[in-house]
């Protein structure tokens, strides 16, 4: 008879890595961010299924209200994803062939990807070490006589220094995006952000503070943009014109070349029903982020992720540094050990410029040091506000069952 192999946890000692063939710290999969819905959202929902409006109604206007109410914003203009709240950003503002926009050398690719709709060149500019937000200095050394925008990323929920933005932006006259992707709820010298900057776009994915399935919105305090950006949200179609024949006659003018970016109704009504639990939903994800910060901030091989003064986080992610100079193994390794032990660890983000398509366009790998000798030693850890106390503890666990495993020790 052939014997079966032996896995039980009792043969295996408690330190021994996962990947290994050690027991995990925990038994499932814990991602790295995730959506909270509950009942009072899935009632929201079934309200408007059951009603009349599934698109263009008024709970489109009702969430608009809600994110304008909480941020200070006086406009908001709601799209279906985060990435269409941008490209309406970059259109409203005028952008075109021959204009650059910088860019920082670190996000997710839609920061960049919406400057090439509109036929603009994304001029990527390298980061603040402490923060890995783009750096006002690597700006200035960027800006050239086409130089029109700025897009500024709160990576990882971290406000930008958007007052030396705005400065370096008065003195060029050129317009600042603030993308607000990750920055829902953040403040900065005790404003929000949705108010800091020319525009806002904030995204509403799953992963983000607050969901609507897909979505989006963009903020302004100008109400000539804010007419702009509704038009390009809906075919570029002349909402006065549209708006004076309303129940009289068919006709509408097409103004601008826009797009369909509409957000229906039943995305909106989760998205109002979330923003109930945004202050709490902050609070919880700071809580985590201190946790895990007074657990892991001793520990000599990562580096973990601070608040710069007069900033609140929104702690949309928990991005540690490895310091791999302490360290047996690299990044991978580390990373491989995280995910057998089952905590679902992510990368945010490769840079950019890095990318085969942007490599297409001549962008070439060496030009933005801190970002890319940062990029090699980032490591995401779970944090989303449904995570109990004990999900809190496994991340804990397993960070600190792999440093001990791989940390370099003297004669070894
Ligand atoms: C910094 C940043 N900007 C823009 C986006 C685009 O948002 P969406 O996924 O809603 O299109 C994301 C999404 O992850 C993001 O992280």
């Amino acid at each position: 008879m052939v014997k079966k192999m032996d896995t039980s946890s009792r043969t295996r000692p408690e330190n021994q890595l996962a990947i290994d063939g050690g027991v995990p710290v925990r038994e499932t999969l814990l991602p790295y961010g995730k959506q909270l819905v509950d009942e009072e959202d899935r009632r929201a929902v079934d309200a408007v299924l059951r009603g009349d409006w599934l698109t263009t109604g008024p709970h489109v206007k009702a969430f608009e209200d809600a994110i304008t109410d909480f941020t200070g914003a006086r406009h908001g203009v709601a799209v279906s994803t985060g990435t269409a709240a941008l490209h309406a950003a970059l259109h409203a503002v005028g952008l075109g062939p021959g204009d650059e926009v910088i860019v920082p050398a670190i996000s997710f690719v839609a920061t960049a990807n919406c400057v090439l709709y509109m036929g603009a060149k994304p001029v990527f500019a390298d980061l603040q070490r402490e923060t890995l937000n783009i750096s006002p200095m690597e700006i200035q050394k960027k800006i050239t006589s086409k130089t029109r925008a700025i897009i500024a990323v709160d990576f990882a929920g971290h406000p930008c220094d958007h007052d030396a933005i705005r400065t370096i932006a008065k003195q060029h006259d050129l317009i600042v995006v603030s993308d607000a992707a990750h920055s829902l709820g953040a403040t900065y010298k005790g404003r929000s952000v949705g108010v800091l900057q020319d525009l806002t776009a904030l995204s509403f994915h799953p992963v983000k503070h607050i969901t609507t399935g897909e979505g989006g919105m963009v903020l302004t305090g100008d109400s000539e943009i804010d007419k702009r950006l509704r038009s390009f949200r809906h075919h570029g179609i002349d909402l006065d014109f549209h708006k004076r024949n309303l129940g009289q006659t068919w006709q509408y003018d097409i103004v601008t070349l826009g797009f369909n970016y509409r957000i229906p109704d039943i995305n909106c009504a989760l998205g109002t029903a979330q923003m109930k639990k945004l202050p709490s939903w902050l609070k919880r994800r700071r809580e985590i982020a201190a946790a895990f910060s007074n657990a892991l901030g001793d520990l000599d091989v990562i580096e973990i992720p601070t608040e710069q003064s007069g900033c609140d986080s929104a702690w949309h992610l928990y991005v540690v540094r490895l310091n791999l100079d302490r360290l047996t193994v690299g990044r991978k390794e580390v990373f491989a050990a995280l995910r057998a032990e089952n905590i679902g660890v992510n990368v945010h983000y490769i840079p950019i410029p890095w990318m085969s398509y942007y490599n297409s366009l001549g962008y070439r790998r060496g030009d933005w040091p801190v970002a890319e000798a940062e990029y090699e030693r980032m490591i995401s850890l779970p944090i989303f506000p449904a995570m109990t106390d004990e999900d809190v503890g496994d991340v804990i666990n397993a960070v600190k069952k792999i440093a001990n495993a791989y940390r370099l020790r003297e004669n070894t």
